[in-house]
């Protein structure tokens, strides 16, 4: 039998999603999983747009254009305007979710072998699209302690293969929001060393302390160096439903990324008619969807904080909180979650820690959760969370 190739054998696993069958284990045992691994929202997706699916009368849902259909695109480009960002038609390229922005984005800006600066810990998935690429990640270090804001010596982050620094604004996993005076020293750090700044801001309206981060298209010094990945996913609760954008003003960048797209001929078509409808949303539809979250940020940090020996960071925005627990390993701990440990037939699963980390031997007695649930649900895994690490054998004391 022919072996698979190295490359794929050498993947990550998702910290998010590889402990999922011990999940489904236990709820086959009859337990309650509280699911806190995943950023899937409970929020109903808006009605107007679950309604477009009712609405669609073609007789053939056919491929569309590889750059998206007009009417979305139309949609995506008054959005942008909103935020203030007159963009070109070439400036916008539409993709099966943010996933595959971040993945054109890395494959149109970096060759086999150069360096991505990436803020540690981060996103696990930019971890395995720069393997699959050949892309090397250079971690930027980042602490709870400072709660996992930038290092003042940027320079001392690049190398000389660095060709790209990616940032994710407000950060998942971190819930990281970036200062104005930490943006102007990467985008001064991007244009003296003239590196690509790719910014995912799928959480953009999900800031819960002062205005909302600017966007990196609106930083003049970086000329076209800037490139976004975009997402409707969490923004509309519409993860199911996998949409996003790319957006650059670099005409080569996207050009390449055209090519891309046009090789797996075109976005879901379903998807973008649905996500059209965003222009009929209610204009404080993200200020509701926001106070819940903060909400439920505020339930998870209090609930964290009542536990002994776990350390934490308010987040800032987005939707999940790292936390460093009394433990020897996140694996082992969810696993144990999952697998031992259970109150009044219910228990809490969490991320581990260790793969949202570039660099080996981090995060190992870390998890991240995602504040997805209602409050009375968080509140109550974070009093599972705290009983489970009572009686959690690898538990440091
Ligand atoms: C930071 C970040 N970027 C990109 C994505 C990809 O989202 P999607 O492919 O659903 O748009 C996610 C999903 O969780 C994310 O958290």
């Amino acid at each position: 039998m022919p072996a698979p190739s190295r490359r794929g054998l050498d993947a990550p696993s998702s910290p998010i999603r590889k402990l999922v069958p011990y999940a489904d284990a236990a709820r086959a045992r009859g337990v309650n999983v509280l699911h806190l691994n995943i950023g899937q929202p409970d929020i109903e997706t808006p009605a107007v747009m679950r309604a477009a699916l009712t609405d669609y009368h073609d007789t053939v849902i056919a491929y569309g254009p590889s750059g998206g259909d007009a009417p979305f695109r139309e949609a995506l480009f008054a959005y942008y305007r909103r935020l203030g960002h007159a963009l070109s038609p070439s400036d916008l390229i539409v993709t099966t979710g943010g996933s595959e922005a971040v993945f054109f984005a890395l494959a149109a800006c970096l060759d086999p072998g150069d360096e991505i600066a990436i803020p540690d810990p981060m996103y696990a998935n930019y971890i395995g699209y720069a393997q699959l690429l050949g892309i090397v990640v250079r971690p930027i270090p980042t602490t709870v302690e400072s709660g996992y804001h930038l290092p003042q010596d940027l320079d001392a982050c690049i190398g000389p293969k660095t060709r790209a620094v990616l940032i994710c604004n407000p950060s998942n996993p971190t819930g990281a929001v970036y200062t104005d005076a930490e943006m102007a020293a990467v985008v001064d750090l991007c244009a003296r060393r003239d590196l690509f700044l790719i910014a995912d801001e799928v959480y953009r309206e999900f800031v819960y302390e002062g205005p909302l981060p600017k966007s990196v298209l609106a930083y003049p010094a970086l000329g076209d160096r800037a490139v976004v990945v975009d997402s409707l996913s969490k923004r509309y609760s519409l993860c199911g439903a996998r949409i996003g954008c790319l957006v650059s003003r670099h005409s080569g960048v996207m050009a390449s990324a055209m090519k891309f797209a046009q090789a797996r001929l075109s976005p879901p078509a379903l998807a973008q008619v649905v996500a059209a409808r965003a222009t009929e949303l209610a204009p404080d539809f993200f200020d509701v969807a926001r106070d819940e979250y903060r909400r439920r940020r505020d339930t998870v940090f209090e609930g964290l904080k009542a536990i002994p020996g776990v350390l934490a960071h308010r987040p800032e925005g987005a939707f999940y909180q790292m936390a460093r627990l009394p433990i020897d390993d996140g694996d082992t701990f969810v696993r144990f979650m999952l697998e031992s440990f259970s109150k009044d037939g219910r228990t809490v699963m969490v991320a581990p820690g260790a793969g949202f980390y570039a660099e080996p031997g981090r995060g190992t007695d870390e998890v991240r959760i995602a504040y997805v649930l209602n409050t009375d649900d968080l509140a109550l895994s974070m009093r599972l969370l705290g009983e489970g690490l009572e009686v959690y054998p690898g538990r440091r004391r």
